[in-house]
């Protein structure tokens, strides 16, 4: 792009101010820019303008009920269960993993997966969903394609790492990193926001960018070309997450659904997950904070939250919904936040107040497009303890106690007692390489016992 093709295009779009600071860059600058402004979807721009212009308020939305949520008996269970595993073992699974997120909270230099989380070797997350691919794959004699969706800020690094780490064990050829998009921050007016003279501030579009980044980069067309028909989805922070479990898988395919969705009991009311609420038939998911008091509290004549589960993005997609999803313009978020910014005479300013507005996609909000969705109920201790926080809930020391929790579950139902403390702690650090067992049935195969040294 040309100087005069980006004024062009900026003023336009009532944009002109970010080429105000032009005539002081330097070559390396003005090119820069010049690629950065190449790259704006001034479309959504137009819409984040409207967003923050538009006076009207939202159409009263119907007053939202619970959905269906299936709680699995144990034949259910095993019926969703083979119908899983034939799905799998005709190689028509996908694994997509969303790690394109900046991790503010956890506060790491560096991608969330590569963060440090096995209780005895302090392998790293990015491990722990690795090794589950290689274990299925052994199990089930087949090519598991895995996509893992990264963003501008930890692109090259996501790909270093594992190229440092051999993949883990995983063919290389079967892993595909692709990018989301990068979003501008708009000030109050509109205008996109610079943090240096020659750089416009960008972050990524959210995990609902994921959509229109498979299809871009060729991933769609590639599951199409390897005949997938089912994808897994999950986030990068949850080493409890059962990749592809079989009954998800098999429900989703049995019911023919576009979208499943694993939801689980909230610790309180107010915890802070989205809720699957159905709105005049369809699905969608309500954000914590979208929940009103009474919609929080309420109780069923049994005495349970009538919104009682959660959903902590674990999902299963029919490849033919993402397609037809990818070509459409999602819903957008926007967040009032602090968003660094240069000065009119060019320096850099750290602002101590909201400044700007950040935009984002969520990729939940393709639910009510989906003609059949199933939302099936699981084990928070089984499958869920994310790593948000550097400490407190959520956190590295909590996710390393519900993964050894875990592992000591497995490993007393395979009959061995492993010591523990008075609370239950095991008395030494474990961890278990998920491909040498997937679950207690690997682990009683594998016919260990404990023996005093
Ligand atoms: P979170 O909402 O927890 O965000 O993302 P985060 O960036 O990891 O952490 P904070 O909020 O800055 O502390 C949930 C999942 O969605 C992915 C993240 O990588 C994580 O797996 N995500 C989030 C993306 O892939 N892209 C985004 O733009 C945002």
């Amino acid at each position: 792009m040309t100087f005069e093709q980006a004024k062009q295009v900026l003023e336009k779009n009532d944009q002109g101010h970010v080429l105000r600071f032009w005539d002081v860059l330097d070559a390396g600058e003005r090119a820069q820019l010049l690629d950065q402004v190449a790259g704006l979807d001034f479309a959504s721009i137009a819409r984040m303008r409207g967003m923050l212009t538009s006076k009207s308020a939202a159409a009263a939305a119907a007053e939202p009920t619970a959905p269906e949520v299936v709680e699995l008996t144990d034949d259910a269970r095993a019926a969703a269960y083979a119908a899983g595993e034939a799905e799998l073992h005709a190689g028509k699974v996908a694994v997509l993993l969303v790690a394109g997120g900046q991790g503010s909270r956890l506060g790491y230099e560096g991608p969330k997966g590569a963060y440090s989380i096995g209780p005895v070797t302090g392998r790293p997350l990015f491990y722990f969903h690795a090794r589950k691919i290689v274990g299925l794959c052994r199990r089930y004699g087949v090519r598991i394609p895995f996509y893992i969706m990264t963003s501008d800020v930890n692109d090259a690094a996501t790909r270093t790492h594992f190229e440092d780490h051999n993949y883990f064990g995983l063919d290389r050829n079967d892993v595909t990193f692709f990018m989301q998009g990068m979003w501008p921050a708009l000030d109050e007016k509109g205008r996109i926001m610079l943090d240096q003279p020659g750089h416009i501030f960008m972050s990524p579009d959210g995990h609902g960018g994921t959509l229109t980044a498979l299809d871009k980069d060729g991933c769609l067309a590639d599951m199409e070309r390897r005949g997938i028909n089912t994808v897994f989805y999950f986030q990068v922070d949850n080493p409890l997450v059962e990749i592809a479990d079989p009954a998800f898988i098999g429900l989703h395919v049995v019911r023919r659904a576009d979208i499943s969705v694993k939801l689980c009991a909230k610790r309180d009311p107010k915890e802070g997950l989205g809720v699957v609420v159905e709105r005049e038939g369809r699905c969608e998911m309500v954000e914590y904070t979208e929940l009103t008091d009474e919609q929080a509290n309420r109780r069923t004549a049994a005495g349970e939250l009538y919104f009682k589960y959660g959903s902590v993005a674990i999902h299963v997609f029919s490849l033919p919904f993402l397609k037809t999803e990818a070509g459409k313009a999602m819903p957008l978020h926007l967040a009032h936040k602090k968003i660094p910014v240069c000065s009119e005479n060019g320096t850099a300013v750290q602002p101590t107040k909201n400044n700007g507005y950040k935009f984002e996609k969520f990729i939940f909000d393709v639910l009510p497009d989906a003609r059949a969705v199933v939302n099936l109920a699981f084990e928070r201790a089984e499958e869920f303890s994310p790593v948000k926080n550097a400490a407190g809930s959520d956190s590295p020391a909590t996710c390393k106690h519900d993964m050894q929790a875990k592992w000591l579950r497995w490993f007393k139902a395979a009959g061995i007692q492993m010591p523990v403390t008075a609370a239950g702690a095991p008395v030494f650090p474990m961890e278990i390489d998920p491909a040498y067992a997937l679950d207690v049935t690997d682990l009683k195969k594998k016919g260990i016992s404990l023996k005093a040294e």
